[in-house]
């Protein structure tokens, strides 16, 4: 039974980062609904959750790549119940964009982008009507990171679409009383990595954080009310900083003429003052 806070739904529930999310989530006495597509391993960890915590499970078996199964998602998201979103289910495809498979780089997109927007889209709107709500997206560093590409450069597109995506719905929703928190992991030893085809053993083992470490610190930085989360960074200030430097940009970013050094006639007006 709740313990008053509601239902979180997750998905990629069945491994790695998601079983983690349900783990800690029930512990804190959220009831969840678990979303995978693989329907015995959400199975057993919904029953092993159920024994330790008490609190209520569904398990709603899925495969996202699917409209159909995405639509029932969508359809639970829209019940009154839901008080938190995990967007967490995502896949890498690792190597160079021109040696890719087409049909797994789409799939990749689709998922990490396509299927998280529309999941958050679906419970957005009962969030903003019930004044309450948390969207939880999982990108990742390489979303800040485009210029030195990790695993793909279709990935870290996708988590940087993932990332704007929260920023701006976090603008849209705050008033209503929504959270959206953004959580960029650096590398995290799950099963990603093998199934992108990459060892993770092969990585610097100084980089690479155990999953219940990284879930504690994206959980802690969203009671802190952080909206962007980067479990690894030693001082959110270099954040802060990061977003400043963005925000001072935004004056000469749109303007009536082009900028002096494309050889056009001079705009006659000095570059905006950075705001301070
Ligand atoms: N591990 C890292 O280093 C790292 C770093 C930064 C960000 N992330 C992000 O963290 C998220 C979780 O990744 P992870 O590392 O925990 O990976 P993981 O261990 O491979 O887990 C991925 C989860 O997504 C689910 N999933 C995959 N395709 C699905 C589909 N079509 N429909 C429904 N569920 C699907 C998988 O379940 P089924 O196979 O049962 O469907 C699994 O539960 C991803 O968005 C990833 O990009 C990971």
């Amino acid at each position: 039974m709740s313990q008053g806070q509601g239902t979180a739904l997750i998905t990629g529930a069945s491994a790695g980062i998601g079983a983690v999310y349900a783990d800690r989530l029930a512990q804190r006495g959220y009831d969840l609904v678990l979303v995978a597509r693989d329907a015995a391993k959400l199975n057993e960890l919904a029953s092993r959750l159920r024994d330790e915590t008490g609190v209520m499970i569904e398990v709603l078996s899925a495969d996202l790549a699917d409209a159909n199964d995405r639509r029932k998602v969508e359809a639970r998201l829209q019940a009154d119940d839901i008080t938190m979103l995990v967007n967490n289910a995502g896949i890498a495809v690792s190597g160079p964009t021109i040696s890719m498979d087409p049909e797994r780089l789409d799939a990749m997109i689709h998922l990490n982008m396509v299927v998280a927007t529309r999941l958050a889209r679906a419970v957005a709107s009962g969030m903003a009507q019930r004044r309450k709500g948390d969207i939880v997206n999982i990108a990742s560093v390489v979303a800040i990171r485009g210029d030195q590409p990790a695993i793909s450069v279709g990935y870290g597109a996708s988590k940087a679409y993932l990332l704007a995506f929260s920023e701006g719905l976090d603008s849209e929703l705050s008033s209503y009383g929504v959270r959206v928190q953004a959580v960029l992991p650096g590398a995290t030893r799950t099963e990603l990595w093998a199934k992108g085809g990459i060892d993770i053993n092969t990585l610097p083992q100084e980089v690479v954080m155990e999953t219940g470490e990284m879930v504690d610190a994206a959980l802690a930085g969203l009671d802190q009310g952080e909206r962007v989360t980067i479990p690894s960074l030693p001082d959110i200030a270099d954040w802060v900083a990061f977003k400043a430097d963005r925000a001072a940009l935004g004056p000469n970013l749109s303007r009536r003429l082009p900028a002096d050094r494309y050889g056009s006639r001079s705009s006659g007006l000095a570059p905006l003052p950075k705001a301070s």
